[in-house]
């Protein structure tokens, strides 16, 4: 587990849990690349409720979920001796797999916590077998996309996400793309929908999912602003969800690829470091050395 992590709590695998409908995710986001005997991965996969999902959509070889919080993986209500599900304890940084082990690769709402988002897609990309698929699903404006314009609010976020940098990323939905293209995946699909609409007061439920969220942050959001501005932003930014005049939304952003046949020898970072020369060489009209 790490310390840097924003939303370690111990409420936090419940919230997962209860925020999707597991089955209607995987029919609409997984099952096109779910085949009987496949072998998937997770990264970030929190209580395993996406991968139970998936396994019980699918007769799969294995579902491997990984994840760095133990309590996290322990929540899980799906493992049993008979289980194709194996929790994995580890860094999305550093996946202790072999290469090319998996067929698909997905992580969702993973990505916009990491210091170095671009490491975790390349380590999925070597993890998956050539022609196999990654998918990376990720939200983009989350917390930072209101109307009307509150400057105070406004200024708040701005505090806390300066103070955040490199733990959480409002905008990664949008660099999804450019994180696929930069590992060398191919065929890339990129799909926008909505995530949050928030259009005048939220639903109870919705504010209680926002302030258990917010009340995880809080000590990350206390140790940047001081603990009585990080109680005033969070409690500025419940009373602005429960104003009937106010929208906030987000979009929920999902790129697949698939793994490019691997050039023998080359380890997955060698083998960007190539494509990226490549790239570089055609711009500049010269002859590819690699
Ligand atoms: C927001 S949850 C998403 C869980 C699940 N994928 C879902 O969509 O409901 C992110 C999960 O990633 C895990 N996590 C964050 N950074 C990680 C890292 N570097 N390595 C492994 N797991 C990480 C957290 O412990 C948490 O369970």
């Amino acid at each position: 587990m790490s310390a840097r992590y924003l939303m370690d709590g111990p409420r936090e695998a419940d919230r997962l849990r209860e925020k999707v409908d597991t089955p209607r995710w995987v029919e609409e986001t997984l099952a096109t690349w779910l085949a009987r005997g496949a072998r998937l991965l997770e990264v970030g996969t929190g209580p395993m409720h996406l991968l139970a999902a998936a396994a019980a959509h699918t007769d799969l070889r294995v579902a491997v979920g990984v994840d760095f919080s133990l309590p996290r993986l322990a929540a899980s209500e799906h493992q049993d001796a008979q289980s194709t599900l194996a929790p994995v304890a580890a860094d999305a940084q550093r996946l202790p797999f072999r290469d090319g082990v998996f067929d698909v690769s997905y992580t969702r709402f993973l990505l916009e916590y990491q210091p170095d988002p671009q490491k975790v897609v390349d380590e999925m990309v070597r993890a998956t077998r050539t022609g196999g698929v990654v998918l990376l699903q990720d939200l983009d404006g989350q917390l930072v996309t209101h109307h009307p314009p509150s400057a105070e609010l406004q200024h708040a976020l701005e505090l806390v996400l300066t103070g955040l940098a490199g733990r959480l990323d409002p905008y990664v939905g949008r660099k999804l793309f450019g994180l696929a293209r930069t590992a060398g995946l191919t065929d890339i699909d990129v799909r926008i929908a909505p995530y949050h609409v928030i259009a005048g007061t939220a639903p109870p439920d919705v504010l209680d999912r926002w302030t258990r969220k917010l009340e995880t942050a809080h000590p990350h959001v206390a140790a940047v602003l001081g603990p009585k501005a990080a109680e005033a932003v969070m409690q500025h930014f419940l009373r602005y969800l429960t104003d009937p005049d106010t929208l906030t939304f987000s979009l929920v952003f999902t790129v697949t690829g698939r793994v490019p046949p691997r050039r023998s020898g080359a380890s997955a970072e060698t083998q960007r470091a190539q494509l990226q020369l490549r790239r570089m060489l055609r711009r500049h009209n010269a002859s590819p050395l690699v």
